[in-house]
């Protein structure tokens, strides 16, 4: 890795100077120390804001501290909020004011377009290299032309389910349909809350209204052969019958297999039940693996993962993940640029996925056998990858956030029961109509 390191040099010529050349050497240097003051100098701090998660964030730290080893850059590490969409919120706040203050952000797959003005094209700092990551991921991040982010580590739904529970009550395999796993879920919850497990539910999700609603309700949609949103070339895709079989599906286990509260649920709401040990069945991504099996969680070695069952039209997984980029406003970009180079080093990716469990984006640590030893479901997860739907952000561009802020507030309305299938799916037609000039 190429390390920026700056040497001044202190030695001065033998004492003989004239005024004016002296004049001209202080001017110098008051121009050299201006010019590096929060510029690349060795030592200046680099700010990276990331994901909250306990387990994801101690790994950062400890990448963070390598690198200002190898380096000598300092690293100050924040906080993002877990909500992707207060995520990006937040994110606007500070790159619209053009602030200094966040070197390296860590981006959400469908924000490259949304962010395009704000982030520093790496196209020039990361050529060759780009061989070796998921094409799709350098493609998403690729806009007019600009390489935007380097892919971190990517998303996919895993379905986690209780296999002691499952087989307790006869189900030998997971559910292959969505069907079946509302009959699983019925039967295990009514028979364990006759035992006395007055707490437990039969599937968790996000409900809540926000990004990861988006996600969840258009593996439903797309399931059901209910289209994609917007289509990839444009066509608007929500007011179909099979998404509104598969909303009406849904606002059914709201209250029956799964806790009224569920629609207010983001990811951490549904991995604190499912690791109580009060829910049989739980959507999620990858990261509650590591969580839910670890040494501290109640249900360890009762979990086991499977794809999200199918519909009538077959199974679908959402593609996420989430990416390094740089911004425009830092005062630092050569060193940020180089921690987001160690961050998605083979050797960082390796560390997120051993430590929090985190889909590598390089496509050769799907071979490496410490991390199948470490968890067995990570090279297994190469076909869903390949087959994962993508959120239409790359189609809508900059309108992703507002289409995807309607969409998943219709699909919470029928969630909730505020709003029939049908009315909610003909108003969001109109609306993302109206968004999209169409
Ligand atoms: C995960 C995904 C991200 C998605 C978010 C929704 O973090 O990686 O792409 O937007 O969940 O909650």
């Amino acid at each position: 890795m190429a390390k920026i390191v700056h040497r001044h040099s202190k030695q001065y010529a033998n004492g003989q100077w004239r005024p004016a050349c002296a004049a001209f050497l202080l001017l110098s240097i008051c121009i050299l120390l201006t010019g590096c003051r929060g510029r690349d100098s060795a030592g200046d701090a680099i700010t990276i804001i990331l994901d909250p998660g306990a387990n994801s964030f101690a790994v950062d730290q400890q990448l963070a501290r390598e690198f200002e080893r190898e380096t000598g850059h300092a690293v100050r590490l924040l906080k993002a909020p877990a909500s992707s969409t207060e995520r990006l919120s937040q994110y606007l706040q500070y790159l619209g004011a053009e602030s200094p203050d966040v070197d390296v952000y860590q981006v959400d797959v469908i924000w490259p377009a949304t962010l395009e003005n704000h982030l520093a094209d790496l196209s020039e700092s990361f050529t060759t290299e780009t061989a070796a990551f998921l094409p799709a991921l350098i493609a998403n991040n690729t806009i007019n032309g600009k390489l935007l982010a380097i892919p971190w580590y990517v998303d996919v739904p895993l379905l986690y389910y209780r296999d002691d529970l499952l087989r307790k009550y006869g189900f030998q395999e997971p559910p292959a349909t969505w069907d079946e796993l509302t009959t699983m879920a019925a039967a295990v919850q009514r028979g364990e809350r006759m035992a006395g497990q007055a707490a437990l539910w039969g599937f968790v999700w996000q409900g809540m209204a926000y990004e990861g609603l988006t996600c969840n309700a258009l593996e439903w949609q797309v399931s059901e052969g209910g289209g994609r949103i917007v289509a990839e070339e444009g066509a608007i895709e929500v007011n179909t019958p099979g998404a509104r079989r598969a909303f009406t599906r849904a606002a059914g286990w709201v209250g029956s297999i799964s806790p009224p509260g569920v629609t207010t649920y983001a990811e951490e709401e549904c991995r604190q039940m499912f690791q109580s040990g009060n829910a049989v069945f739980m959507r999620n991504w990858p990261y509650a693996y590591s969580l839910v099996n670890g040494n501290e969680s109640p249900v360890a070695g009762k979990v086991r993962t499977a794809s999200l069952p199918a519909g009538s039209a077959g199974r679908a997984a959402v593609l996420g993940g989430w990416q390094l980029a740089v911004s425009r406003y830092s005062k630092n970009p050569a060193a940020a640029t180089e921690l987001v180079r160690y961050m998605t080093s083979r050797h960082g990716q390796k560390q997120e996925a051993l430590g929090a469990s985190r889909l590598p984006t390089r496509l050769a640590l799907y071979d490496d056998p410490d991390i199948a030893s470490e968890f067995p479901f990570i090279p297994t997860m190469r076909h869903t990858l390949d087959n994962a739907v993508a959120r239409p952000s790359k189609v809508v561009g900059v309108d992703y956030n507002e289409v995807s802020t309607y969409y998943y507030q219709a699909v919470h309305e029928i969630l909730t029961g505020q709003n029939s299938a049908d009315e909610a799916l003909s108003n969001l037609d109109a609306l993302l109509r109206k968004v999209l000039d169409q």
